[in-house]
């Protein structure tokens, strides 16, 4: 008989979005739940579940906060080790730090390294699944898909494409990007809890070749994810006007070629002009925004409100290495400081729904990760919300759960992840 596993704690699952309703309606604080075969299995009260699975093993958690392990949205793995490099903007930041680093990953033992490395941080700041760029190396994506294979994480991964504005040895071709993120694709897509994202890094990157054939391999496999930037910084939207007189606008360069639909992921989203939010919009495409990396690489303030009023699906990640840190926790800290500098502060449960069902959402994976509800994967994560001096002194303070847990969120680190559980298994730390 498979082995059940009682998790008692304050478990925390979301009811609706905390973006249509009163934030604090679209959650429900449960007393446990039961784990069976990799999934969850049910979420009720304690003496309820107990009596019903007196064979589980029950782990008592007693206040810590059981939730769905973070969904991280955007992340470059091989940036892993120039994460936080000093003093550049975006152009210059890719050429100095990130190109000489993703160079590297042509040998396989370093990609995996790192991406095992990678995990391991990752892991141990409360994040299950993430959506990552590779490098131009097939060696990359495979590290990376083994690695996650491995530990049984659902991840999604691809090659990123560039074939112009980048060194020698980082350029492939149009062809070459579509044979090899063909072959990955076969390789990897749908192999245990592994997804491909068709991975163009951006339009200064590509010539209209690769763009174009890159939107033919997406139209191949339209179920799959297309992952890319748009609109991060100033100076590269006016590059990509240069680079592309005959478009309307930044995102033209994608819808052009095939490469804007309701499974694409658009990586930061900043600077946006009304007819692109209006197209993206209309396509249901997913933005994703990267707040630590917004500031750190000085790119500007996403309109998280405005865009989630218009009914934008919106997903929250790191961005590693552009982003300054691997946390999630750090990452909602960012996006509450960023909506701050806009007049439009988000409530602690608006944060938590972004790093976990909003991002699942962006994934088109919200049916089975990102949130505590029977039939769903049991990747799972426990909050200690007293887990340094300077927090629980604050938490202690508390009134209510809220104002427990935004003390964590601000202020919490790798240190308030408790527990985390991987596929129903728990992961040791
Ligand atoms: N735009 C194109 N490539 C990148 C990257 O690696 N990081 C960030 N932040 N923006 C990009
Ligand atoms: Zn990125």
């Amino acid at each position: 008989m498979a082995q059940k596993t009682l998790l008692n704690g304050r478990v925390l699952s979301f009811t609706g979005s905390p973006f249509e309703v009163e934030p604090t309606e679209a959650v429900k604080i449960s007393e446990a739940v039961l784990i069976e075969d990799g999934h969850i299995s049910a979420v009720a009260d304690a003496d309820s579940l107990r009596s019903d699975h007196p064979d589980a093993k029950v782990v008592d958690h007693g206040q810590n906060v059981i939730m769905a392990g973070f969904v991280d949205a955007h992340v470059h793995y091989p940036q892993t080790a120039m994460i936080a490099s000093w003093g550049k903007r975006l152009i210059d930041w890719l050429n100095t730090y990130t190109f000489p680093e993703e160079m590297k990953f042509g040998d396989p033992a370093y990609a995996s390294e790192i991406a095992n490395l990678y995990l391991g941080l990752t892991t141990a700041h409360g994040t299950t699944t993430m959506c990552s760029f590779c490098t131009i190396h097939p060696e990359s994506v495979d590290a990376f898909f083994a690695a996650a294979q491995q530990r049984n994480q659902r991840v999604v991964a691809g090659k990123t494409c560039m074939d112009r504005n980048a060194p020698e040895g980082l350029r492939d071709t149009a062809q070459r990007a579509y044979d090899q993120s063909q072959a990955l694709l076969e390789n990897w897509h749908g192999i245990d809890r592994l997804s491909y994202a068709i991975t163009p890094r951006f339009s200064p990157t590509s010539t209209p070749e690769q763009l174009e054939a890159m939107g033919a391999l997406w139209a191949e496999y339209p179920h799959c994810l297309m992952q890319t930037h748009l609109s991060e910084q100033t100076d590269e939207i006016a590059w990509v006007r240069e680079l592309f007189p005959e478009t309307r606008d930044y995102l033209d360069t994608y819808e052009k070629f095939g490469l804007l639909g309701s499974n694409g992921l658009y990586g930061h989203a900043i600077h946006l002009e009304a007819r692109e939010r209006d197209r993206l919009r209309e396509v249901d495409a997913a933005l994703i925004h990267c707040p630590t990396s917004n500031t750190f690489i000085g790119s500007g303030l996403f309109d998280m409100n405005g865009l989630m009023r218009d009914g934008h699906r919106i997903g929250l990640a790191t961005d590693t290495g552009g982003g300054s840190s691997f946390s999630m926790l750090r990452t909602m800290a960012a996006a509450y400081e960023i909506g701050q500098l806009r007049g439009t502060p988000l409530h602690a449960a608006q944060l938590l729904w972004l790093s976990t069902v909003g991002s699942a959402r962006t994934l088109r994976m919200d049916d089975c990760i990102g949130n505590v509800a029977p039939g769903m994967e049991a990747d799972l994560i426990v909050l200690d919300l007293a887990s340094t001096p300077a927090i629980a002194q604050r938490e202690a303070c508390a009134d209510d759960l809220w104002e427990a847990i935004f003390p964590t969120i601000m202020m919490g680190d790798d240190r308030a992840i408790a527990e985390v559980w991987i596929a129903g298994q728990r992961v040791s730390n």
